[in-house]
């Protein structure tokens, strides 16, 4: 298996051809699932004790198995959070997996992990915070939210023996992402939601605090705000609840995982204004910095509680430790030990092309959010739920039901033409169904919003 013969020379040629023809291409198809049944029917058993063969089971992945994904970077592909990593991107994630780096220590990955800190460099510029935060990429936004709760909470039951033994507490809102509320289950600390898909306010979230019982607001030690809601775009009052976690004593947790992208954007910038004062913030490079799979990050503003809270012992893994190996350990900040040089294509990508290439990029997808509301407006079958917010639009088609938005949504992925899926919108007590947008890849056209539109009619 680890010999170099004539058929693993033809597949690394195969391979490679499949590569450029996938990543010089600009028309991709939006593929559909299958049923797993329908899947093994067609290509077979493939694990066999004797193997099927590289070429065959190739053939099997071109055939069946790759149209049965739907290409996230597909210019209408608007639903989810999207992606669209660059070109340079896409090349460098395949040096990184030919590269066979380490990237937990920098024993053994100081070249990839120098590079990942430049990013990263750039990355902690935007946000503001002061001289000594830093951050490290992980496999996401979820493990970026779980690190930073898991150092909050860690520091919190550092300050007294009380803390120790009791269940921590968080509070959020309504629209913080799912993830918030499962890593809270993971890290086993209660949640307190502030009943709002809207912005949170410094106010609602006083209010919230004046409200808690003497014993909840002991348990309380960490706040998370949302920099860039997934639903609808909505950035929380950062600076009115940055005040508020300086005055109750209380960690500042910035969940920017799709909206930190918008960072760089001079129209937006200033909506993120208090973010530079967040004890932690989470931000997705392969959201809106055009990163491939799998590559979020999450920085500190005093990394030191995050190494306190992550760095692993063992006496197999002393010698990192040792003088000789010294250096910036990605390891020590978040939860995975062994990883995977992920920040590598994202630096490739900005090296290649200027930060001043990913400020156009970024500024189009909240252009397009903009065009797509002022069409919305002009067509008399669709209006606005709400005003577009980051490169999120919410919009209804008037007098459709929940069913006929699912039943749109199946058509438009059945014929491969778009993948938009509906949500729901919260007022008061009441949740509607309603269509949604979400603007990442510049490649997509006023065209492919107006065909979407028009296929509601
Ligand atoms: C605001 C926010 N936080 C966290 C996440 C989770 O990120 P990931 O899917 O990379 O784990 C998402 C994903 O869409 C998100 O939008």
């Amino acid at each position: 298996m680890h010999k170099i013969d004539m058929d693993l020379i033809e597949m690394t040629m195969d391979v490679m051809k499949y590569t450029i023809d996938r990543i010089s291409s600009t028309q991709h198809k939006i593929g559909k699932p299958k049923k797993a049944e329908e899947l093994k029917g067609l290509v077979g058993d493939t694990i066999t004790p004797k193997g099927v063969g590289g070429e065959y089971a190739f053939k099997m992945w071109k055939k069946h198995l790759a149209k049965a994904n739907v290409p996230i970077d597909h210019p209408r592909h608007l639903a989810f959070v999207p992606a669209s990593p660059t070109r340079a991107a896409i090349m460098f994630d395949l040096i990184t997996s030919a590269s066979s780096i380490h990237g937990a220590y920098w024993m053994e990955g100081a070249g990839g992990i120098f590079c990942e800190n430049e990013a990263m460099e750039w990355i902690v510029s935007l946000t503001g915070l002061p001289k000594g935060a830093f951050g490290v990429f992980t496999s996401g936004g979820t493990a970026a939210n779980l690190s930073a709760i898991v150092t909050a909470r860690e520091y919190w039951r550092s300050l007294n023996e009380q803390n120790k033994v009791e269940k921590g507490l968080v509070i959020t809102s309504v629209g913080a992402h799912s993830s918030i509320k499962a890593m809270a289950k993971v890290a086993d600390v209660d949640i307190l939601l502030v009943d709002t898909e809207d912005v949170m306010y410094g106010t609602a979230l006083q209010e919230t605090i004046n409200n808690l019982t003497a014993h909840q607001r002991r348990r309380l030690f960490a706040i998370v705000a949302t920099g860039g809601t997934t639903n609808a775009g909505i950035i929380d009052d950062l600076e009115g609840i940055a005040r508020v976690c300086e005055a109750e004593n209380l960690w500042f947790h910035v969940d920017a995982a799709y909206g930190g992208g918008a960072l760089v954007a001079d129209s937006v910038r200033p909506l993120f204004k208090g973010i530079e004062r967040a004890d932690s913030i989470t931000i997705d490079p392969h959201k809106w910095m055009f990163s491939p799979y799998d590559c979020g990050a999450v920085i500190y503003k005093e990394p030191e509680l995050a190494k306190r809270a992550h760095s692993q012992e063992g006496s197999y893994l002393d010698i990192f430790k040792d003088e000789g190996a010294h250096g910036f350990n990605p390891t020590d900040y978040q939860i995975q030990l062994t990883r995977r040089v992920r920040g590598l294509p994202l630096w490739f990508s900005l090296a290649t092309h200027g930060t001043d290439r990913y400020k156009e990029a970024v500024e189009r997808g909240l252009e397009l959010a903009q065009i797509a509301g002022d069409i919305i407006e002009k067509m008399p079958h669709v209006e606005l739920v709400r005003a577009p917010s980051l490169s999120c639009v919410l919009y209804r088609r008037i007098g459709w039901k929940p069913e006929d938005y699912t039943h749109w949504t199946y058509e438009n992925h059945k014929k491969g033409f778009a993948l938009v899926t509906p949500t729901k919108w919260k007022t008061g007590d009441t949740f509607e169904t309603v269509s949604r947008f979400c603007f990442i890849n510049p490649d997509t056209t006023e065209g492919d919003i107006k065909a979407i539109l028009n296929s509601m009619k």
